[in-house]
Formats: C-alpha cells, structure tokens, sequence
C-alpha cells in the first residue's frame, strides 16, 4: 500500500544510544536533558530565539491562546486541519471565519479588517501546506487594530520567507512534531514566540503551572514532551534537511507529469524556501476527485482529503459563515503520497493513473 504518507524512521542504533543514556539516567519526563538539548538545537536549527516543546502540536495552539490572553472573536481560516478550530472552540472563543486566498489558499488579508468587530482579539491563520500567509499585510492590520497574531505553523518546519524563519512573525506560531510531518517526535509541537517576557508562562504552563514544590505561579496543565519524543527529534534533527531534499525531487516529478492543463495548485508565494511537507492537487470537481481516489485504491494507493471539509461548514456551529472559495477547494483538494523514501517510479505510476482518469 502507498498511502499519503509515512513515517520517517531514523537509524535504530542512534535512538538505542539515546535510550541507554535514559536507561541510565533514569530521568525520562519532566523537562529532561535530552528536551532540553532538543530545544536549544531546534532554535539554532530553525534560526529562532525563543521556542518551547510540548507533547502535541493541538496543545501548543491551545497554550499561545492561553499565554496571550486570548478572548471573545478569533478571525480564523476555514482552510486548515480540524485542530485549528478546535483549539479556539476549546479555549471559549469563537472563531469568526474569513475565506481564503484562491492562489495561497491561506486567509485573505483582504477580507480580515470587514469581519473585525469591537469584540475582536486576535487572528488565527495557517500557513497552509507550508505556504506563507501575508505575514506583512496581517501583521499591519493587527498593529492597526491591536489585535494579537498566532500562526499554526504545524506545516512549517524549516520554511524561510526573505531569507529568515517563517516563525518569526506574529506573537506566537505553533509547531506540530507528530509522526506524519517533515520533522517529528514520533508526537510533539512547539512555540515560537518573540516575547521573551512571556517565558516563564511558556515553560510553566505545561508543568501545571509551577516550578518545584514552593513556587506556584498560574493554571497550568500537562502538556510536557518525554525524554522518548526528544530522543526522535534529535535522531531525525541531523537528517531533515535531507529528507526535505528527497521531498523536493518527488514533489518536482509531480510538478512536471501531472496534466496541469486539467488539475490546480497553490501558488507558493516567490522568496520561499519550501520544506515540502505535501505534494497539494486540486481536481476540477468533487466527483472527479472521487473517480481518482477509486482508481488509485485499485492500485493500493491512498492518497488523503485534505484538508476537508472546509472548517465553517463543521456541524457544530449555529450560525453558518459563508467561504465559497474555501469550500469550492476543500470540495476538490487532495494530498498525493510523499515521503521520502516514495520511488520515483511511484510517483510516475500516481501521475499516469490520475492524467487518465481526468
Ligand atoms: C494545520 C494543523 N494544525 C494543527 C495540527 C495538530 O497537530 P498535532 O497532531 O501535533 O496535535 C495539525 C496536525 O496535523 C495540522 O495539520
């Protein structure tokens, strides 16, 4: 079976070494040595100041809403994993949905100053597939209107926009380590944020909100990374600018065999350097979309709906916000296999099953 993607697995040997150190130490949770050496690797790796770990990437969304006192209206996209929204229903606020860009598919700067209201105090938005929201135009209008910034950066490991981490801008992004991204711990998120005065909030608020036995300072939770999940990151840290290489070589294949003239994609914005974490293709209509996925199954090949469906229409929501063009595009979007140990020949195999079923 191909399926949309597979874990990366690093060399057993190297993560057996870190467990003999753990073996040894006896120290397995509870911001330990090897959380600790992964932090301080992950913010040289990603050219970032201040980035905390955590156990999931959904926590890590919940914890920047908590950090930054996020309340009332959050204008948010419908075009992104379920776990964006989520967070936000979760931390009582609700999200106020603003549609997407049709080339980037992350949310139209455009429509966001029309749907801020006096109760308005923050903006939730996805860099979507890895693909860099109008971090400028948002960041204007979030100045203009004191509104709070968080991206869910789940996608963005190792994105660079004009030469510099993609999670340097707005007041918090979040990062997911979970197994099915370009780098995990096995799972696992992060913050990224630029108030260094924030920090003891960060580190904090994941061990329940106090340090020691005779220091309580807020209501914090579990959300704490093992010694087990850092272990996987620092085995995979020194191997993931390869594995995006890989990625990119399979992800230009797709590129180049797919009928273009018949399909869509993004539209990566121009001074991005890519981490590839999804090959995206947008079929001309849902029914399309399914007449493919039934060919490729033939061929024990699944590729995944994604994202779908288009966050606003989810069931649980009273009034109804209108998105036609994220909903015209998660109707019709799908993420092809990629991972870096796909063959090529596979990717051509896919490509020729989907030009003849268009
Ligand atoms: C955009 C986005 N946000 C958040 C998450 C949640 O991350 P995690 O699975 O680590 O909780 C995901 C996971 O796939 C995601 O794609």
């Amino acid at each position: 079976m191909i399926n949309v993607t597979k874990t990366y697995l690093p060399d057993i040997d190297t993560y057996k070494a870190h467990l003999e150190g753990i073996w040894h130490r006896a120290w397995l949770t509870n911001n330990g040595p090897l959380v600790q050496e992964l932090e301080q690797k992950l913010r040289a790796h990603l050219g970032v100041e201040q980035l905390y770990a955590y156990s999931n990437g959904t926590i890590v969304l919940q914890f920047a809403l908590k950090v930054l006192n996020i309340t009332d209206e959050v204008i948010t996209t419908p075009f992104s994993y379920v776990a964006t929204t989520n967070a936000l229903i979760w931390h009582n606020c609700k999200p106020v949905f603003v549609d997407i860009d049709p080339e980037t598919y992350c949310i139209d700067p455009e429509l966001i100053e029309a749907a801020i209201t006096e109760k308005t105090t923050a903006i939730m938005a996805t860099h979507v597939y890895g693909n860099a929201c109008d971090v400028e135009r948002i960041g204007a209008i979030a100045k203009k209107h004191n509104l709070k910034v968080i991206y869910d950066a789940a996608h963005t490991f190792g994105v660079k926009y004009k030469g510099e981490s993609l999670l340097n801008h707005g007041d918090a992004s979040t990062l997911s380590f979970h197994a099915t991204k370009v780098f995990h711990t096995v799972e696992g998120g992060a913050i990224v944020s630029p108030h260094t005065h924030l920090s003891e909030e960060f580190e904090l608020l994941r061990a329940f909100g106090h340090r020691g036995d005779e220091y309580y300072k807020m209501v914090g939770i579990n959300g704490k990374m093992s010694e087990f999940h850092a272990a996987m990151g620092l085995c995979m840290l020194p191997k993931v600018d390869e594995l995006i290489a890989k990625r990119k070589i399979l992800s230009d294949l797709y590129d180049a065999h797919l009928d273009y003239s018949k399909l869509s994609k993004p539209t990566f914005v121009s001074d991005l350097e890519r981490n590839y974490a999804y090959y995206p293709t947008v079929f001309e209509s849902e029914a399309q979309l399914r007449t493919v996925f039934a060919k490729l199954l033939e061929h024990q090949i699944q590729p995944r709906r994604y994202f779908y469906p288009s966050l606003n229409t989810l069931p649980f929501f009273d009034t109804k916000h209108d998105c036609p063009i994220s909903e015209r595009i998660s109707a019709r979007a799908a993420a092809l296999p990629l991972y870096p140990e796909l063959e090529p020949e596979s990717v051509l195999q896919i490509c020729e099953l989907i030009n003849n079923a268009l």
